[in-house]
């Protein structure tokens, strides 16, 4: 039985943070030798919202990449595909295009939260709004069953399978299939500033390329309780961005669940608290930072990946795009 088939993938915009790290890579490293893996990296897709920026586009496809590897993404393992490279994607896009409505693509509930994030104001690219479509040729051209991804990936991964279902239905045909998304139990990391979700663009994000100076930097900034103002004071653990974060990263839990007794109770400071969180992720990150320093010596070995994978990705993307003109009657010679 032929293994079944991962695509995921992320857009290119800067280095990975502890958001991906919990919300989408732990399950790309664990999944990558049961499935069939493919990574994607979507710069067509970061082209969207940032097309005066295609230079610095280029450049992070590299950041990501080593990001990629250094959590443990094996090429041996998984094939990394750099999406501008695939011609086999607009095309399919084009087709899928006629089979999406526009009010539909408007109502997809993550575009909309984007579009007021991002102030395009009343210039919002016609490639950001139809980036769905564009990311239901990305899943479908690879016959991809499970995705992994965060959870506000879901409306794409729905929008996708609208339009595989709709192409199998008008063009009488099985050639496309319909995606899984999988989502982690912690998708969602709240940013430093313990407010909003972790990212760039909020500048609340502790990345996996981060000094260990950067780490305690952050972390000494978190919020905690304002209430909790001498150390003798009770304080509060809802809301308290350095316990959600021991709550995620943290593995001793008996400790955390004592800490959190005795801040409770009062007598425990913010700073004991947040040099436990400093240790904790620098434990982590430390190792990460480490393999990607190492990578990163080796730009050359880093391209030829790339390049093997996107050679690789391109033949399973013209073959489907071949079935996709077969069913759909397009072959002319
Ligand atoms: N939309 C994803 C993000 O914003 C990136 C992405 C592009 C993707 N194509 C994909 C994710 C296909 C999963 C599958 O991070």
């Amino acid at each position: 039985m032929p293994k079944k088939i991962i695509l995921t993938g992320d857009r290119p915009t800067g280095p990975l943070h502890l958001g991906h790290y919990v919300g989408s890579l732990l399950n790309r490293v664990r999944l990558q030798d049961e499935y069939d893996q493919y990574i994607m990296l979507a710069d067509l897709q970061a082209l969207t919202d940032n097309f005066a920026n295609s230079k610095q586009v280029h450049d992070n496809v590299f950041q990501v990449m080593l990001d990629y590897l250094a959590v443990g993404i094996d090429p041996d393992k998984s094939t990394f595909l750099i999406q501008s490279m695939i011609p086999q994607i607009p095309e399919l896009t084009t087709y899928y295009m006629n089979l999406v409505s526009l009010n539909r693509v408007v109502r997809n509930p993550t575009v909309k939260t984007e579009i007021k994030q991002k102030k395009f104001g009343e210039s919002v690219p016609l490639g950001f709004v139809t980036y769905p479509v564009s990311q239901a040729a990305d899943i479908s051209i690879f016959k991809a069953s499970l995705v992994p991804v965060g959870e506000d990936q879901l409306p794409m991964i729905e929008q996708t399978n609208e339009v595989v279902r709709a192409f199998n239905r008008i063009y009488n045909c099985d050639v496309l299939i319909e995606a899984e998304a999988l989502i982690p139990k912690v998708s969602r990391l709240v940013g430093t500033d313990g407010k909003a979700k972790m990212s760039k663009s909020l500048g609340n994000a502790i990345y996996l390329s981060d000094s260990a100076d950067d780490i305690k930097k952050k972390v000494m900034s978190m919020f905690t309780d304002p209430d909790h103002v001498r150390v003798e004071d009770p304080g509060k653990i809802e809301g308290n961005t350095v316990f959600m974060y021991l709550d995620v990263f943290d593995t001793d839990t008996e400790e955390v669940a004592r800490l959190k007794e005795h801040y409770q109770k009062g007598g425990l400071g913010d700073v004991v608290l947040k040099k436990r969180l400093v240790e904790v992720l620098e434990n982590l990150i430390g190792p990460i930072r480490e393999r990607r320093e190492n990578f990163a010596k080796d730009p050359e070995q880093v391209r030829k990946i790339l390049q093997q994978g996107t050679q690789k990705a391109e033949a399973v993307a013209a073959q489907t795009l071949q079935e996709v003109k077969q069913a759909m009657g397009l072959i002319y010679f």
